[in-house]
């Protein structure tokens, strides 16, 4: 489908109502473009900050022509959107990134298959369909190791870490999906990501990497950039630009990495949309990554990636959020609260950016 360069005053059609479709509407808004909406629950993180919503599910079709008409180009801020009301949309909308490439992510084995396709090295992996399955592929690969739900995952949801005490149909039952894919763990020295943009007409900006600490397969603490050997940190930044074309990406993508004691890089996951380890370039960068998705998607040039501070990003989850005070006497901090009503534990419920200007 050919496309013309939106202008200001175009609207934005945001499939998922949560934090990162906030943060996109701020950026299309703070450039002169609107945003819409598409969310399953009212009063949605993204919803408290746009001039339109559309309330439904994603199956519902008159919902979605409707959102489809009303927009000029669509993005997805969450993976996990059903791929048929993302082919409908796109019949009469362009959808940035295209929406194979959600296809291709929101399936771990896809995923990591694709990744294989184009040279790039993953850890060991295995599709597995039942708990038999599993109990062999249990004794092949050693332990410890990670059985992953194949889709519908996010934040270690739908994973399992095996050890030689696991009863594989307990941890079959305990990862909740139909098909899994067990992986190999990788004892890592760190874990790294890579924020790629990718324009319309082929121009990359890439970020530098930044390492991401975990607690209970949540992120925890984004450091950027990260303090690695530049010959590793100049391989992972290839790496990200080479999925990204091969992609054939319009938009943001995420590369999340596992760097080995050895110095090896190895691709976990991606994520073809704004990520929480970009959230630093908000208050640290020239341009922000959801700036950046909105230049993309409209076919406008991308920004200057330079950043004029390091800078500690801390996600706020479940309780850690009744921390906002704190956050507002520390003359380094930047809060960002996503006005999500309900606090549950490990919720994503804001972040708070500690900023070390360059001198
Ligand atoms: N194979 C693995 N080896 C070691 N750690 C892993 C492995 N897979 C996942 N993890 C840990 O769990 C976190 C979340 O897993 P990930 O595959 O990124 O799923 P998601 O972010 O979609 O929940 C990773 O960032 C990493 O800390
Ligand atoms: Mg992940």
């Amino acid at each position: 489908m050919s496309f013309k360069a939106l202008t200001p005053g175009a609207t934005i059609g945001i499939l998922g109502g949560g934090q990162l479709g906030r943060m996109t509407a701020l950026a299309a808004a703070r450039l002169g473009f609107r945003c819409h909406v598409f969310a399953t629950e009212p009063d949605s993180p993204g919803e408290q900050v746009c001039n339109r919503a559309t309330v439904a599910a994603y199956d519902d079709g008159d919902a979605l022509d409707g959102f489809a008409a009303a927009v000029d180009v669509v993005t997805f801020e969450f993976e996990n959107i059903p791929a048929d009301a993302v082919r409908r949309i796109a019949t009469t909308t362009p959808v940035r990134p295209r929406p194979e490439i959600l296809e291709i992510t929101q399936d771990r084995l896809r995923e990591k298959d694709f990744l294989r396709a184009i040279d790039i090295a993953t850890t060991t992996y295995r599709e597995i369909s039942d708990a038999t399955a599993l109990a062999r592929a249990m004794h092949d690969f050693g332990y410890p190791a990670v059985l992953k739900s194949v889709r519908m995952g996010y934040d270690g949801k739908g994973q399992v870490t095996l050890t030689p005490e696991t009863r594989p149909d307990e941890a079959w039952r305990r990862m909740g999906g139909e098909i899994g894919i067990l992986e190999a763990y990788v004892d890592f020295a760190c874990e790294i990501s890579v924020i790629v943009a990718r324009g319309q007409n082929g121009a990359l900006a890439t970020y530098p990497p930044v390492e991401n600490q975990h607690t209970r397969h949540i992120l925890d603490t984004t450091i950027a950039p990260e303090r690695i050997a530049p010959e590793i940190a100049m391989r992972a930044e290839a790496i990200a630009r080479h999925v990204a074309e091969k992609l054939d990406l319009v938009g943001v993508l995420a590369v999340e990495m596992f760097v080995t004691q050895a110095g090896e890089v190895l691709v976990n996951e991606l994520a073809p949309r704004p990520h929480n380890s970009g959230h630093w370039t908000i208050d640290a960068c020239i341009t922000s990554q959801f700036e950046q998705l909105v230049r993309a998607i409209c076919g406008l040039p991308l920004g200057s990636v330079e950043h004029h501070s390091d800078a500690v990003m801390k996600n706020l989850l479940g309780d850690d959020v009744e921390r906002w005070r704190e956050a507002l006497n520390d003359p380094a901090a930047k809060l960002h609260l996503y006005g999500k009503r309900e606090v549950k534990p490990g919720r994503k419920m804001g972040h708070v950016t500690r900023l070390f200007p360059h001198r």
